[in-house]
C-alpha cells in the first residue's frame, strides 16, 4: 500500500468530508447521551503543513487555503472553520492541518468515545501518539472493515461511523458494499457517512446505485465536483453516502455547498447536489 494522506490534507475532498463530518456530530451533540465515533480509515491524525511530501503535492492550496478567510460562510462552513483554526493556526498562519479524528475529538464530549482504525503502522503509530493523551480515544492498527464489524454495535447504541477508504484495491467498492450490508443488519440505527471519489467513469455512479438496491432505506447523496465529472486523469470531485442521517442534516448544511462550489470550483464547472438516492 503506497497511499499516504500527508498527499492530499485539506484539499477540497477533506473541506468537505470535514464540514459534514463536524455537522453530523453536532447533531448528535444535541443529545446529552453518549455516543462513539468509529473512524475505520482515521490517518495519522495531523498534518503540518510544512511537511515535504504536503508541501510538494500542494494540495491544500486549492483546498483550505483558498476558505480560510471565511468570508460570508454560512454557519456549517464557520463552525468548520473555527475548530480549525483552533487546531492549526499559529501567528495567522495555519501550520497544520487536523484529519479526522483530531477534529472529532475536538467537538466530542468528556461522555463520548472514539475508536479508531488505521491500518499502516507508521500511519497508526503516529495516531497514537497524537491521540494517547485522550482517555475517548482508543487506536486499532487494523483492517478498518474488519473493525468496524468486529466493534458494533457499540454499547452507547448511538453513534457515527466514518468510512474513508483510499481507494487503491479495485475492489474497494464491492467491499463497501459487502460491509455496510452487514453492518446494517449488526447496527441498524448507527449513522454511516462514507467518502468516495468521483473519476473519470461511471465507479461512483454504479456503487450509488447497487446500494439503493440493498434494502438500507435513508441514502443521502451529498456531492461537490470541482470539473466535469468525466474529465480523464484525476480527481474531479468527491461525495459522501450518509446512511441514516440526523433529521434536519440538509438543513444544518443549507447554503455550504453552493458556497464551497463558488469558492473551490473554476468559474463555470463543477456541480453540488444534496439529495436522497433512497429516502425515508
Ligand atoms: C483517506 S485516508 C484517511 C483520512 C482520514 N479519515 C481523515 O479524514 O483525516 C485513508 C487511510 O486509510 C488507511 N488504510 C488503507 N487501507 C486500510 C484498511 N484496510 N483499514 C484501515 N485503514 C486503511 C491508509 O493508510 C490511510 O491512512
Amino acid at each position: 500500500m503506497n497511499y499516504r494522506h500527508a498527499y492530499h490534507a485539506g484539499n477540497g475532498a477533506d473541506v468537505l468530508k470535514h464540514v459534514v463530518l463536524l455537522a453530523l456530530l453536532d447533531h448528535l451533540n444535541r443529545k446529552d447521551a453518549p455516543y462513539c465515533f468509529i473512524d475505520t480509515h482515521a490517518g495519522r491524525g495531523i498534518y503540518p503543513l510544512g511537511a515535504a511530501e504536503t508541501q510538494r503535492a500542494g494540495e491544500f492550496r486549492s483546498g483550505i487555503a483558498k476558505i480560510l478567510d471565511g468570508q460570508d460562510a454560512p454557519p456549517a462552513i464557520a463552525r468548520y472553520l473555527e475548530v480549525i483554526r483552533g487546531i492549526g493556526v499559529e501567528d495567522n498562519v495555519l501550520v497544520r492541518y487536523p484529519g479526522s479524528p483530531t477534529l472529532a475529538l475536538a467537538v466530542m464530549r468528556d461522555q463520548d468515545r472514539a475508536v479508531l482504525a488505521e491500518l499502516q503502522h507508521a500511519e497508526s503509530t503516529a495516531l497514537k501518539s497524537s491521540v494517547y493523551r485522550d482517555r475517548r480515544a482508543q487506536v486499532h492498527e487494523r483492517d478498518g472493515h474488519e473493525a468496524l464489524l468486529a466493534l458494533i454495535p457499540p454499547k452507547e447504541k448511538r453513534g457515527l461511523v466514518l468510512v474513508d477508504p483510499p481507494y487503491e484495491q479495485p475492489d474497494e467498492f464491492e467491499r463497501l458494499e459487502q460491509t455496510l450490508s452487514t453492518a446494517l443488519t449488526r447496527w441498524p440505527t448507527g449513522i454511516y457517512a462514507v467518502w468516495y471519489p468521483i473519476k473519470h467513469g461511471e465507479a461512483a455512479n454504479r456503487f450509488l446505485n447497487r446500494m439503493a438496491t440493498t434494502g438500507i432505506r435513508r441514502q443521502l447523496v451529498i456531492e461537490l465536483t470541482h470539473e466535469r465529472d468525466d474529465l480523464p486523469g484525476g480527481l474531479n470531485g468527491s461525495g459522501l453516502l450518509i446512511i441514516n442521517p440526523p433529521y434536519q442534516l440538509e438543513e444544518t448544511l443549507a447554503g455550504s455547498l453552493p458556497w464551497l462550489h463558488f469558492r473551490l470550483s473554476q468559474p463555470g464547472r463543477g456541480r453540488h447536489r444534496i439529495s436522497w438516492s433512497v429516502p425515508e
